[in-house]
């Protein structure tokens, strides 16, 4: 039997720690799973877990090398383009194969109202001058472009606390997944008149976009972040068939070995 393949998983997402839980039981991979630290309580998921940044990519191709790594997949959220951005470099350095899991965005359906954008500084602008109750799902490291329109109050929704970073704000701290009931409730209860969004794509946090659907309310969508041109799938099952290809490809004798 040949040896198991060490693998990266670059987390931080659902997908990944779906994808930790398919490889755990499986004795062809020895999976690491590396998370930036940004949330407190990360979900639990069953395999080696490292927290923090590599140092760039010099620190990432490191690693790669050190612990002998022999395949990436990049399961990190389409909005973390920095990291995506270091993988494909590395992975260019020490010639490691990479793939990247990442859910599809969401579409523009009948009887949505979106204003698409940018960046956050784009949709801080796309709310206007006229004063209005904001629900702003965006998590709070980008808060500080909406300091830039104090007119409106915002409704801040959050995993991690949010204190401090705008004048005028209700916090409420909780983690997907949603109901699309509640959402409707909340945002009638915050007499919400239009909600910002990252297009995440993606079950979890969809119920917000197809809350403000069913109630008519304008949606500002900030569009994703270019990300490096890797090989991609959308689910954790195509990741985990990938990573057996690659398995398979590593264990086969090459027909040339033992010539020459
Ligand atoms: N951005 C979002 O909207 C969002 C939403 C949900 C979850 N997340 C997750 O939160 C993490 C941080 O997101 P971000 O937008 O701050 O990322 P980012 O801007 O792409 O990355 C910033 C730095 O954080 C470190 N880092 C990011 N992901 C890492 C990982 N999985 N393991 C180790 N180090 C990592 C890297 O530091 P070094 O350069 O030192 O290696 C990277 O250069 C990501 O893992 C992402 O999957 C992000």
């Amino acid at each position: 039997m040949s040896a198991a393949m060490r693998i990266l998983l670059l987390g931080g997402t659902s997908e990944a720690t779906a994808l930790a839980r398919l490889v755990a039981e499986d004795t062809r991979f020895e999976p690491v799973l590396s998370l930036a630290g940004r949330t407190s309580a990360p979900a639990a998921a069953p395999v080696t877990t490292r927290i923090g940044g590599f140092g760039g990519v010099d620190g990432l191709a490191h690693f790669l090398a050190e612990e002998k790594i022999a395949a990436v997949v990049d399961a990190t959220h389409p909005f973390a383009a920095r990291i995506s951005a270091n993988a494909a470099a590395a992975r260019r350095m020490v010639g490691v194969p990479l793939l990247a899991l990442a859910r599809p965005p969401w579409q523009r359906q009948p009887g949505d109202s979106w204003t698409e954008v940018a960046d956050m500084a784009g949709a801080a602008a796309a709310l206007g001058g006229k004063p209005a109750r904001v629900f702003l799902t965006i998590g709070r490291q980008e808060l500080a472009a909406f300091a830039a329109a104090p007119q409106h109050h915002y409704v801040v929704r959050s995993i991690e606390p949010a204190e401090g970073l705008l004048a005028s704000a209700t916090l409420i701290r909780a983690r997907g997944p949603f109901a699309v009931e509640d959402e409707m409730a909340l945002m009638q209860r915050e007499a919400i008149d239009v909600v910002v969004s990252k297009n995440a794509g993606g079950r979890a946090t969809e119920a917000k976009i197809i809350a403000a659907r069913n109630l008519g309310l304008p949606v500002v969508m900030v569009r994703r972040p270019d990300r490096p041109d890797v090989p991609t799938v959308e689910t954790a099952e195509a990741a985990l068939a990938w990573l057996i290809a690659r398995h398979r490809s590593a264990s086969v004798p090459s027909p040339l070995a033992g010539e020459g």
